[in-house]
């Protein structure tokens, strides 16, 4: 299903997306060195709590996990990238970590995901990485328009990555999101421009690349949801929910400004 948003609708998924960002901010200065990823998720359980709104992924049961997730953000540690189920792991220096999240407020749905490194020890690999996934979302955000087809924003953000030399999953992307947070159309880290969906104002996207060192290849934790690089190479992933606009993108998911 692919859902256009109208005016109210849009007012309303501008305040999820700022809730998404603010929780993500406020966890991200809260993963020091030393933070559970467990305290993380009861963190986050609480914030969304508080904003009156709902989490998208406690009873969430797709195909591709086991079971409901049963938590309230993803945190993905070193070569784990996509869908990391929190449990009981402190925080050391230098973990290059990835929190992904999504909540629903009145009824519109926002995800989110930005990766860091903990701690004083970042290995410029790490940043490099990091960055890489920074200015796909960016050139991704960039081919954002009325008219512009799924395709076309593909190519801008697998362009960025493969010129940055990582391999690209096309799997696990980017999707349409809104009433719920995953739906049509299914926006690959790659692509043929001039291909898929043609963009309206209205529609909602989560654009997320994400990349490992040195594979494609991805595999499960016994959790049944955890995603890690078959070769234990480290990772990282960078998502907005953006709203296509009549001229262009307006990112959702930026963090309040200080
Ligand atoms: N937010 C993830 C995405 O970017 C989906 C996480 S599903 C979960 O599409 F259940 F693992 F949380
Ligand atoms: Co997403």
């Amino acid at each position: 299903m692919i859902e256009i948003l109208n005016p109210e609708e849009l007012s309303r998924a501008r305040d999820t997306g700022a809730l998404v960002g603010s929780i993500l901010q406020s966890l991200k200065a809260r993963a020091t060195v030393g933070v559970n990823l467990l305290e993380l998720d009861e963190w986050t359980k609480e914030m969304i709590a508080d904003a009156g709104a709902e989490s998208c992924y406690v009873d969430y049961a797709p195909s591709f996990g086991r079971g409901p997730f049963g938590h309230y953000v993803c945190t993905a540690v070193n070569d784990a990238v996509l869908h990391g189920m929190p449990h009981d792991y402190a925080l050391a220096d230098g973990d290059l970590l990835t929190l992904d999240l999504a909540v629903s407020l009145r009824g519109i749905a926002a995800d989110a995901a930005i990766s860091f490194i903990v701690g004083e020890t970042k290995a410029p690999e790490d940043l490099a990485m990091i960055d890489a996934t920074e200015r796909a979302l960016a050139a991704g955000i960039a081919a954002v328009r009325p008219g512009a087809r799924v395709g076309d924003l593909s190519r801008a953000i697998g362009t960025v990555l493969r010129e940055a030399g990582y391999p690209i999953n096309r799997e696990f992307g980017g999707h349409g999101i809104g009433s719920t947070m995953h739906q049509d159309p299914h926006v690959a880290n790659d692509g043929r421009p001039g291909r898929g969906y043609i963009l309206r104002p209205g529609l909602l996207l989560a654009l997320e690349p994400w990349v490992m060192a040195d594979t494609d290849r991805l595999v499960t934790d016994d959790d049944g949801w955890t995603l890690r690089s078959a070769t234990g190479s480290r990772t990282a992933h960078t998502e907005h929910t953006i709203a296509v606009t009549a001229t262009g993108a307006e990112v959702l998911t930026l963090p309040p400004s200080a």
